[in-house]
């Protein structure tokens, strides 16, 4: 059997349309879900919408909507969108299915009966956007610490989840797994700002609103946003319905990725939560930093926004996918910029990958007719190298994308088209030509070709229909040679024939021209 692969994105809050940065996450999920399917994995993606709460009342009010129609019409919204950007997912949750619901107040009576839960008095700063309430130490200059917005006290009769019974447990199991989150430096964020000065215990219902899932045995009040929108990573496996299949399959969660503005969400609530259902936790949580503009982060009244509608439309999902995969890093925010995105398709895209295609499918035209037959080994120095060189990348490419670091992952596969770039130069096929040298062209030729065909299935995950086209002109099409499995062998193509004529897979751009028609798209 299969061994199986559960990943994650966050819910979204479907309060408008998704930018690039709401983007990123679920690009960055369904690319590992992708490298995970091709080693063979059973694989299993799940995302969704958060479609409770306050703020959603208020928009669809404003709207002269209910909050179901909106709702509903916002999940096919941003499915549209996932469609555009190809994204794979094998289930859509939205929160306010029964299939969700019901189990939400199972859950929470389950709480209260062991004493997880009871009923007291909240009392504190309150972000309405954030839909958080704060103490008074965790404020920032008496604003909000997330969003920076203004918060106001309020008061009210609540359900409180008792996180302080659970807090050893939780710090002695962060120090006992140490792949459970990703970057490690997160876990001592958690530590010294929310663990250390004393876990609080959270507030998990509202009487202040009505759009939510009510508690059963006391239906005033609704259950509060986090508990609600955390569980739906095993609602929507069946937990605790009558088929519970997928549940047993899937759970424990490989990987929830989410980003840093939710981190403590993710690393402190939800591990706890699961713990006090005796539930098994995520294997890993990801943690990624934000994408932000050269003038910080995105936003509406700055005018500074980028969505990726005009991006696919002009350059092609692929080329959108790749840089901004690419900029973000593993450790910090990633700046993107109009330049960077056009200088990244002129030159990794266009000179380095597309540039190398179209050499060798000349030269294979121009020397053996488009033919390449079989392996031909070579005391030539730069083809040994060129093989070690190659195989290593392989390895270093795996470490990095099994550790979630794609922007690296891919400089280890962009390492691969400059070696194999330079190999060209250092064995010089025109001058091979003109010599008796035959067997020694023939090989690289071959050496060539076949990396190709390793940088189009590293590719794969990431930019399909690129990896596809180059399948295509290399004339390769036996599925066998597509195999993750085949990437390690230099030996394994035979007798195939590339096209005649190879057309560009990404032509150069106009620097100024593009840098122009990105900005009037802000
Ligand atoms: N509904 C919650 C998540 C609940 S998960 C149980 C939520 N939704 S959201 O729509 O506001 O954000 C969805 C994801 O997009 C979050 O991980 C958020 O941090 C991420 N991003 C929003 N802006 C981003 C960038 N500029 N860059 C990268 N990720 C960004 O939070």
């Amino acid at each position: 059997m299969k061994e199986t692969f559960y990943i994650t994105t966050p819910i979204y809050y479907p309060s408008g349309r998704f930018h690039i940065g709401t983007s990123y996450t679920t690009i960055l999920v369904d690319s590992i879900k992708r490298y995970k399917k091709l080693r063979g994995y059973d694989t299993y993606m799940l995302t969704g919408t958060d479609e409770h709460g306050q703020k959603i009342e208020n928009v669809a009010k404003a709207n002269n909507e209910s909050p179901k129609e909106y709702v509903d019409k916002m999940a096919n919204e941003a499915k549209k969108l996932w469609k555009k950007l190809d994204i794979e997912y094998d289930d859509y949750i939205q929160t306010t299915e029964e299939r969700h619901e019901k189990i939400v107040q199972k859950i929470f009576e389950k709480f209260l009966n062991q004493g997880d839960i009871y009923k007291g008095e909240y009392e504190g700063w309150y972000c309405e956007p954030c839909e958080a309430y704060f103490t008074q130490t965790q404020l920032v200059d008496n604003k909000c610490p997330d969003c920076g917005r203004e918060v106001k006290k309020m008061k009210e009769e609540a359900y409180f989840f008792n996180m302080k019974k659970y807090a050893d447990r939780l710090l002695k199991y962060y120090n006992e797994h140490p792949d459970f989150i990703k970057p490690k430096y997160r876990k001592d964020e958690m530590i010294n700002n929310f663990i250390k000065p004393g876990l609080e215990d959270l507030c998990v219902t509202r009487t202040s609103f009505d759009w939510g899932i009510k508690v059963l045995s006391d239906p005033k009040h609704i259950i509060y946003v986090w508990l609600d929108a955390l569980t739906n990573y095993i609602t929507a496996l069946g937990y605790m319905s009558d088929d519970e299949t997928l549940f047993k399959k899937y759970w424990p969660a490989d990987v929830h990725v989410v980003a840093k503005d939710i981190a403590r969400f993710h690393l402190i609530y939800w591990p706890i939560f699961l713990m006090a259902l005796d539930l098994p936790l995520p294997k890993t949580i990801y943690v990624h930093n934000f994408i932000v503009m050269k003038d910080g982060k995105m936003s509406k009244s700055k005018g500074n926004v980028i969505y990726p509608e005009p991006f696919i439309e002009r350059y092609g999902l692929d080329a959108f996918k790749y840089s901004l995969l690419r900029e973000l890093p593993y450790s910090q925010d990633g700046i993107f910029t109009p330049e960077s995105f056009v200088e990244r398709y002129n030159f990794d895209l266009c000179n380095d990958l597309s540039n190398l295609l179209n050499r060798t499918i000349s030269m294979v035209n121009k020397y053996f007719d488009g033919v390449i037959e079989k392996y031909i080994d070579s005391d030539n120095e730069f083809t040994k190298e060129l093989e070690s060189f190659t195989l290593n990348q392989i390895d270093l490419f795996e470490n990095k994308i099994d550790n979630f670091e794609i922007a690296n992952a891919l400089k280890e596969i962009w390492a691969i088209i400059s070696k194999t770039n330079k190999y060209i130069d250092e064995t010089e096929p025109w001058v091979l030509a003109k010599t008796d040298k035959k067997e020694e062209l023939k090989s690289t030729m071959y050496h060539l070709v076949e990396n190709l065909r390793k940088i189009a299935i590293l590719i794969y995950p990431f930019m399909k229909d690129t990896s596809l086209k180059i399948f295509e002109q290399l004339g390769i099409k036996d599925e066998k040679l597509k195999t993750w499995d085949s990437i390690y062998k230099y030996n394994i193509i035979e007798n195939i024939k590339v096209i005649e004529k190879g057309n560009p897979i990404f032509m150069r751009l106009n620097f100024d021209e593009e840098i122009a028609y990105i900005k009037s798209k802000m």
